[in-house]
């Protein structure tokens, strides 16, 4: 195992009628401004349990981030929170209203241009408090110091991560996400079990907790993800999901181990340059990523397909084939597409999708084996 030095400082109220508990969390003399995205938690209740646990602080709103925030948008809430001299930041939302706050909190007190942050990795000095109530699990934000915006103008898509943006707290109630439709919840389940897969798939390191933390995380996300399509309303399915979620990224599983990021990188152009959502991209592209990487995670994928898919017949190459097969048609029966042609991509889209990877000068992968060229073949393998 590599040495690490790790602190996740985020505390966790989590269970039914947590969202009770935000006046305890928030400094009483706060001025909060209240940030959110289209609307749902205003007809999913969310909203007015917020409202009513800070009766006694001076709150304001900045509503309408979008699904994959946009930078521009993010900088209009920044002027908001200039203006009205807020000085605690509360997201209601999912991993995009999170990580727009996330990027918000940073850019108020940032000297110089703010895309800085994400488009040259500018280091950020201060950032303003910030608190989550999660209303979606899958990204693990509500855990993590990361965010990732972009920005609509250069058909960019951009992450920073650092530190100062852990939120203080996170309120995590599951009975928040029985309001999301299906397709929500299966994005949430396919992008939290790639999360895992991004820092579990690699080769041995001999890691025994991460490797089987991470291997309990998959197989939770997996039955119970199952499950969820067809008991929506399930309070135990939806709190073990939830929980699986922050903790395949919440920094725990990925210490000390090597990570292959290559599939959410690539996926970001997707999303940037063609509107899939986050975990539409990663349930394209990881199935290539295996195949196109199959000999550098020979063991490991071995290792997956027993444990998670119960795959132990047969020898070696077809062990390997059974389990990317396997991770497929998981991805298919959460109601997810796995190939480009089923989104209008085609082969003559490639050239554009992978510039952006060999313009940031990207090399992916535990081994940094992925530049533009392999990245074309690995979306090659998914027309
Ligand atoms: O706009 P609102 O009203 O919030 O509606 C959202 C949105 O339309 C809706 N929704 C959320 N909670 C709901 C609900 N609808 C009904 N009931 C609820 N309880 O769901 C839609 C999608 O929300 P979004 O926040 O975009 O989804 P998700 O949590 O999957 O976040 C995706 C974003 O997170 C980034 C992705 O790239 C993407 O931009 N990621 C962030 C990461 C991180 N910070 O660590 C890691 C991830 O890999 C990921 O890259
Ligand atoms: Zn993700």
């Amino acid at each position: 195992m590599n040495n690490f030095e790790f602190c996740n400082p985020v505390k966790v109220v989590f269970g039914k009628g947590s969202i009770a508990r935000l006046s305890s969390l928030i400094p009483a003399s706060s001025s909060v401004l209240l940030i959110y995205g289209k609307g749902s938690i205003k007809t999913n209740g969310v909203y007015n349990q917020v409202k009513e646990a800070l009766k006694d602080y001076q709150v304001r709103e900045f509503s309408g981030i979008e699904a994959n925030p946009h930078y521009e948008t993010c900088m209009q809430a920044v002027e908001l929170a200039k203006r009205e001299k807020v000085d605690f930041l509360l997201a209601a939302g999912g991993g995009s209203v999170i990580d727009a706050t996330k990027f918000i909190a940073a850019a108020v007190y940032f000297e110089g241009d703010p895309w800085n942050i994400l488009s040259r990795g500018d280091t950020i000095r201060r950032t303003m408090p910030i608190g989550v109530v999660l209303t979606l699990a899958a990204t693990g934000s509500e855990t993590n110091e990361r965010a990732v915006i972009s920005r609509v103008s250069e058909g960019r898509k951009l992450n920073f991560a650092s530190p100062l943006v852990f939120p203080r707290f996170a309120v995590m109630d599951p009975e928040v996400t029985y309001s999301l439709p299906a397709c929500q919840v299966a994005n949430g389940v396919v992008d939290s079990f790639i999360h895992v897969i991004e820092q579990y798939l690699t080769y041995p390191v001999n890691a025994k907790v991460q490797d089987a933390f991470a291997e309990s995380l998959m197989c939770v996300i997996r039955t119970e993800g199952l499950k969820a399509l067809n008991q929506p309303l399930d309070y135990d399915i939806r709190a073990n999901l939830m929980w699986a979620a922050a903790n395949a990224l919440n920094g725990w599983i990925g210490q000390g181990v090597p990570q292959d990021w290559s599939s959410h990188r690539i996926g970001y152009v997707l999303t940037a340059q063609f509107g899939l959502a986050h975990a539409e991209t990663l349930a394209v592209i990881l199935p290539g990523v295996m195949q196109y990487m199959q000999n550098e995670k020979q063991e490991k994928i071995l290792r997956l397909g027993a444990v998670v898919f119960g795959i132990t017949g047969g020898g070696t190459e077809e062990r390997v084939e059974k389990t990317i097969t396997a991770v497929e048609l998981f991805f298919r029966t959460m109601g997810l597409k796995t190939r480009l042609h089923e989104y209008g991509i085609k082969e003559t889209d490639l050239d554009a999708l992978t510039r952006p990877v060999d313009q940031s000068g990207w090399k992916l992968s535990e081994k940094g084996h992925i530049d533009a060229k392999a990245a074309r073949e690995i979306l090659s393998l998914r027309l």
